[in-house]
C-alpha cells in the first residue's frame, strides 16, 4: 500500500511512522509513505500558501495553486489513485471505510489547514472528503495518520497473525471480549475461572457471550446496523 501525503508540516508524522507496527510494515515494503511539503511548490518569492478569504470574514484560506502543482505533480493531471481530502465536512471514517480504502494501492491523502482549502480544490482534485469524527482539529494531519494506522493493519502480512485484525472490536460488528494476561490474581482480582479452564470450546462460548453484552450496553447502535 502506497500512501502520498501532501501537507505544510511533515515533520509531523516520523514519529508515528518511525515505531512499532507501521515501522516494520514499511521496512517489509508492505507500507510506503511519501510526504510531500505542499510549500515546496509554491513559486513566489515568500512561499504563500495560503491567503485571506474572498467576501471577507476571519481565517486564512489554502490557495489552490501549491495543492494542484503538488497533488499533479507527482500523481500526474488527473491523478492516478484516489485523492482523499481530510476535513470535519467528509463522510465518517469507520472500519468499513478502512476496509474499502485497503483495496486501493495507492491513495493521497490531502491535509487541510487553516479554515480549509479553496473549494476549487474540492470540486476539481480531490475525490473523496473523508471526516475521522464529529470534532475540529487544527489540521489534517492526525487524521491522515489515523486513517494510515487503520488501513495498514489490515494489509494482509503486517500483524503477526493472519487472523488479528479480523477479531477486532468492529471487524465483526461486535466489540471484543475482555482480556486479561498474568498474574491469575492481582490485587484480589482474579482471572475469570473459565479462560483458566483449558476448555477451547467453552472459551469461546464466553467470549461470543461477552462481546454481545458488551456491545449491548455499550453501543446498542451498533447492533441495529448504524455506523
Ligand atoms: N481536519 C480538522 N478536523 C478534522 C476531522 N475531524 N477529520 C478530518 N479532518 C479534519
Amino acid at each position: 500500500m502506497h500512501f502520498d501525503v501532501f501537507t505544510l508540516f511533515p515533520e509531523m508524522f516520523s514519529a508515528y511512522l518511525d515505531e512499532s507496527i507501521l515501522k516494520r510494515a514499511r521496512e517489509a515494503d508492505l507500507l510506503r509513505v511519501e510526504l510531500h511539503n505542499i510549500r515546496d511548490y509554491t513559486t513566489d518569492k515568500h512561499h504563500t500558501t495560503d491567503d485571506v478569504p474572498y467576501g471577507g470574514g476571519g481565517g486564512m484560506v489554502m490557495k489552490p495553486e501549491p495543492i494542484f502543482a503538488a497533488v499533479e505533480g507527482v500523481l500526474g493531471a488527473p491523478p492516478v489513485c484516489p485523492v482523499i481530502l481530510l476535513t470535519p465536512q467528509g463522510r465518517r471514517f469507520t472500519q468499513k471505510v478502512a476496509e474499502e480504502l485497503v483495496q486501493q494501492e495507492r491513495l493521497a491523502l490531502l491535509c487541510g489547514r487553516y479554515e480549509g482549502v479553496d473549494e476549487r480544490v474540492r470540486q476539481h482534485l480531490v475525490t473523496d472528503e473523508i471526516s475521522i469524527g464529529d470534532y475540529v482539529l487544527t489540521g489534517g494531519e492526525l487524521p491522515a495518520l489515523v486513517m494510515i494506522d487503520a488501513i495498514t493493519r489490515l494489509i494482509p502480512g503486517v500483524l503477526g497473525d493472519e487472523n488479528a485484525a479480523s477479531n477486532d472490536s468492529h471487524a465483526s460488528g461486535l466489540l471484543e471480549y475482555p482480556h486479561y494476561t498474568r498474574p491469575p490474581e492481582f490485587r484480589g482480582w482474579e482471572v475469570p475461572e473459565v479462560l483458566r479452564s483449558g476448555n477451547h470450546a467453552e472459551i469461546e462460548r464466553w467470549r461470543q457471550q461477552q462481546s454481545r453484552e458488551r456491545t449491548q450496553q455499550r453501543r446498542p447502535d451498533m447492533l441495529e446496523g448504524e455506523e
